[in-house]
């Protein structure tokens, strides 16, 4: 009889649940995204992602358990998200997990929500056929952390789903994630919110345009695997303003947003080939840092494995980058689908297992852990 696991997630803007067995089969999972309530501000606002969690959490826990074909009292344990996230959206899921726990006599498990990244790679790999071998680096990117990880097996001998891992955190940015940097220049280029698909996808399209920049490499003294994207969006900025011929498309970009038309094509429509170029440039920028930093780490490090996660890990661009060097490098590269890459609860329940297995059970002092706020990322899975 297989272990499923319920896991929860509500540590930014998505409301997730999702039955896993065994920690790799996927039986169901519901998100809920929050994306609609938050873009007329331009950035996820905390309490009106709590509030929505609530209005949410019902019903999403109550589909997934639908969807896997369940009832409540099948599950065998309960996981949450206990962070780092907004402290307000992670205790509306600890408080509805511990609750659940409780009333139905079931064990609690507290995650890790950067854990749970690490296990999205897990589980589209498992799905794949395909099997993720140890020792690893793992980046973690999207629009809360940029953090780069070493992963290993606790026993080397045990690489299966209930493995314990172990992580020592290699380099994380130092200002803006990169998930935040791409949704900072969209906005200030009049590209809605959030700005990283369609970044990626306006870059492709730039052909050959002559480049009205360059952004090097980022220079930082001290550890030369932290990462930092708040100059290159500064550096977007500037460009901008002591250009005056962008100030016109860029007003009718934000008009059209306005009403409504945040399609791809009405967008691309109200770029000027100058425009997409400097999309181009500040993309290249961003996957080179990305992809040299992390390769530097594996290959000295001597890795198996490089694993790729969080929203910005459905970048076209830095996919076929990553692809392209390690292949280069003899290291396999391993990435989420776009459903695992950004938040989800499968990630959570996956994460759950081993901890599960191990006996490793929270109980109902169970709290959220160091609010994470977009200009502070910080990250607790290495501190665990
Ligand atoms: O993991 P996620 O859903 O949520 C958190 O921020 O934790 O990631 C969302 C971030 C946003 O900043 C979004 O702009 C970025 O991932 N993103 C992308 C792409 N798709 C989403 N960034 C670059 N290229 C993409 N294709
Ligand atoms: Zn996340």
């Amino acid at each position: 009889m297989s272990t499923r696991i319920l896991g929860i997630e509500s540590s930014c803007d998505e409301t997730a649940a999702a039955i896993v067995a065994d920690g790799r089969e996927i039986l169901s999972s519901v998100v809920a995204s929050q994306i609609d309530v938050h873009r007329k501000y331009g950035g996820v606002v905390p309490e009106l992602a709590s509030r929505e969690h609530l209005r949410q959490i019902v019903p999403v826990v109550r589909e997934a358990i639908a969807q896997a074909g369940m009832k409540l009292a099948d599950v065998d344990a309960i996981a949450v998200t206990q962070g780092p996230g907004l402290v307000g959206a992670l205790l509306v899921g600890i408080t509805y997990g511990k609750t659940l726990a409780q009333a139905l006599g079931k064990p609690l498990v507290a995650v890790n929500h950067l854990e749970g990244h690490v296990h999205a790679v897990f589980l589209e790999a498992h799905t794949a056929g395909r099997a993720v071998k140890l020792p690893a680096v793992c980046l973690i990117v999207s629009g809360g952390h940029t953090v780069l990880y070493e992963v290993k097996a606790e026993d080397p001998s045990m690489q299966d789903a209930g493995a314990r891992l172990c992580y020592r955190k290699l380099g994380q940015t130092r200002d803006d994630a990169a998930g935040e940097a791409y949704d900072k220049v969209a906005k200030l280029l009049g590209l809605g919110y959030p700005g990283g698909a369609i970044l990626d996808r306006l870059a492709a399209v730039s052909n050959g345009a002559a480049a009205p920049v360059k952004f090097g490499p980022t220079k930082m003294k001290g550890n030369a695997l932290d990462f930092s994207f708040s100059g290159l969006k500064t550096a977007v900025l500037y460009h901008v303003r002591e250009h005056p011929e962008y100030a016109e498309e860029i007003r009718a970009r934000e008009e059209a947003l306005q009403r409504g038309e945040r399609k791809f094509e009405q967008l691309l429509s109200l770029c000027s080939p100058k425009t997409l170029a400097l999309v181009r440039e500040f993309q290249n920028a961003v996957v080179r840092d990305l992809v040299e930093r992390t390769m530097t780490a594996a290959e000295k490090l001597e890795v198996e494995s490089v694993l790729v996660s969080g929203g910005v890990a459905a970048n076209s661009q830095l996919r076929a980058t990553f692809e392209a060097r390690a292949r280069a490098a003899g290291i396999e590269v391993f990435f989420p689908s776009r459903a695992l890459s950004t938040d989800n609860a499968a990630m959570i329940a996956a994460a759950a297992y081993s901890r599960f297995r191990a006996g490793t059970l929270a109980d109902t002092s169970l709290n959220g852990y160091k609010p994470q706020c977009r200009s502070q990322p910080r990250s607790c899975l290495a501190d665990s």
